[in-house]
């Protein structure tokens, strides 16, 4: 059992006070918890506003989740970036199905087993969905902790990654807490309060315990990260329209780069991009160089050549052959928003709207 601490205890009072308490995931139903937390892992509580509802009401239930073709999971995931954990997240659903008996588990080390799910993401469904004693840790509860505790360590070092977690979890509170409101106190005082840059400490409930504010260190801790080092990645799309107007697609392979979702055909090489391009009966001649734009992903900055061609009618139906042999099809521009796209993609297509279609 733990004895009561200061941090637990102001932490609950002012996340009742002043934290967030009408998020739609702010329920007891672990699907829900499950879904949101990872929506949440890399993206901002606005953008997951807009997308959860949206998901939730396609697949209500975990089972309806479960059976559901990837392409229609991810067509739903589409615009929200990394992409694996869409995949994560219905090989998940068929794990709780088939491992669970379609009910979610409630230990920590159970949900640990399922696809996309770390220990900081198994903790906050025990904690919001089951009242768990169990501890989140994520950027913003770190940064929270090298605060109040002055602590210098690099947070890329996995011995000091795990004293923050020894750390993290003497801080929780006494048995009968209410746990869902620590663990959202902790990500409300991050992600409000304690943030990276400007953080707000007059509004702190830990300013008169906060060591780094005590000894002016607020702006050097936590110690930054070492910037990762980011490669940049030629691609080249190559946007078809035929005498219908409609666009080739193909579906992306599994692994890679925006795995299993839709996209134009792409290269990383031009010469590449011109053989297919020939294949399709397209001469290098009739193909439109548009603009460079580039797109940042983890660890890569694609520069992305999009080259738009028309092909005639006289060359559609052996267009149409070669085409289906390599697993790509046409499709009508009113129908693209039925396929998983990846972002670029889909906002350089809106906005080309007007010259392609
Ligand atoms: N970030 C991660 N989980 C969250 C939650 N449950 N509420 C708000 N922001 C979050």
């Amino acid at each position: 059992m733990n004895t009561p601490n200061p941090f637990s205890e102001r932490l609950i009072r002012w996340q009742k006070q002043y934290g967030r308490h009408h998020l739609p995931w702010q329920v007891k139903n672990p699907y829900c918890v499950w879904l949101s937390e990872i929506m949440l892992q890399q993206t901002q509580v606005a953008t997951v506003l807009d997308y959860y509802p949206r998901f939730l009401e396609k697949f209500p239930t975990v089972q309806t989740l479960a059976a559901a073709p990837q392409d229609e999971v991810l067509s739903l995931w589409a615009g929200l970036g990394y992409y694996s954990r869409a995949r994560n997240l219905h090989k998940a659903a068929q794990q709780v199905v088939e491992q669970f008996g379609g009910t979610f588990p409630s230990e920590r080390k159970d949900l640990e087993t399922l696809c996309g799910v770390g220990r900081s993401t198994a903790a906050a469904i025990c904690a919001f969905a089951f009242n768990r004693h169990e501890t989140i840790l994520d950027g913003n509860v770190k940064r929270v902790l090298c605060r109040v505790f002055a602590l210098d360590g690099n947070p890329q070092d996995k011995k000091f990654e795990n004293s923050l977690w020894t750390l993290a979890e003497s801080l929780l509170p006494s048995e009968n807490a209410d746990m869902p409101a620590y663990t959202q106190g902790l990500m409300d005082l991050g992600a409000t309060v304690c943030k990276r840059t400007k953080p707000l400490c007059h509004q702190c409930p830990m300013a008169d315990i906060c060591e780094a504010k005590k000894q002016n260190r607020i702006a050097e801790l936590p110690r930054k990260k070492t910037a990762p080092e980011v490669q940049t990645l030629p691609l080249y799309w190559l946007i078809v329209r035929n005498p219908d107007g409609e666009i080739l697609l193909e579906k992306r392979p599994a692994k890679g780069i925006w795995g299993g979702l839709y996209c134009v055909p792409c290269f990383e090489k031009l010469d590449e991009t011109y053989a297919c391009a020939e294949k399709l009966g397209i001469v290098s001649d009739d193909l439109s160089e548009q603009p460079a734009l580039t797109h940042r992903l983890t660890h890569r900055l694609l520069m992305i050549t999009p080259f738009e061609a028309q092909i005639s009618s006289s060359d559609t139906l052996r267009h149409s052959e070669n085409a289906s042999k390599d697993n790509r099809f046409w499709v009508k521009p009113e129908n693209l928003a039925d396929y998983g796209l990846p972002k670029p993609l889909a906002d350089y297509l809106k906005q080309r709207q007007q010259a392609l279609f």
